[in-house]
């Protein structure tokens, strides 16, 4: 990670809170999963301040295989303070900023993500999956944050999830949980 991108990482730490931010475990498992499985066409649903976005754009670039990120947020505001965020590190090109309702732009979206992060309203976790899983290309991994910290609110995710048999699926003891799922065929 480049030393200003670092900079600001520690930074938004201090807020974390206040944006509902992944934690940094969470960040550096997301970062190295990308690294390793060599993801091409990211989707990430729930921007906030961009804390999250960072660490992916900062492993897309890393990975060096011009992977790029889209990312959805609903309030204008937190998207510019995102905007702001990932312009200060040079990340820019790595990602496209979506304003607007998650189900409504995932019902429009017009490309196959290869790895989806789910960050954004917990009790529409189960849309989100509907709406993307006969979609997704076959190898195409799913990450979804709060699996544990807001387990009856994506208790109907989880279970739809696990009962998907084209899906293999794991819930990882990461802060908050993280489901992680892959697509078989
Ligand atoms: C948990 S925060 C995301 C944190 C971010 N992934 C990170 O770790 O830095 C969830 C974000 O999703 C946004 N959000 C919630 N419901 C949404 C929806 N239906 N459509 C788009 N954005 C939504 C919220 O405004 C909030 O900023």
């Amino acid at each position: 990670m480049n030393i200003v991108a670092q900079k600001l990482s520690d930074e938004l730490e201090l807020t974390q809170h206040e944006f509902w931010n992944i934690s940094h475990q969470t960040a550096e498992f997301i970062s190295m999963l990308i690294k390793i499985s060599g993801v091409k066409n990211v989707l990430e649903i729930g921007t906030s301040n961009g804390y999250s976005t960072l660490w992916i754009a900062d492993a897309l670039k890393d990975a060096g295989n011009n992977g790029h990120l889209t990312t959805i947020e609903f309030y204008e505001k937190r998207q510019s303070i995102a905007k702001a965020n990932i312009e200060k590190c040079g990340l820019s090109d790595f990602v496209t900023f979506k304003q607007g309702r998650a189900l409504e732009i995932l019902a429009e979206l017009d490309f196959a993500p290869d790895l989806v992060f789910i960050d954004a309203n917990k009790s529409e976790y189960i849309q989100y999956f509907d709406l993307l899983k006969d979609k997704l290309p076959a190898g195409a991994i799913i990450l979804a944050d709060n699996v544990i910290s807001h387990a009856a609110k994506v208790a109907d995710f989880l279970e739809t999830i696990k009962n998907d048999t084209r899906y293999q699926s794991q819930v990882l003891d990461l802060p908050a949980g993280l489901l992680m799922a892959l697509k078989l065929v």
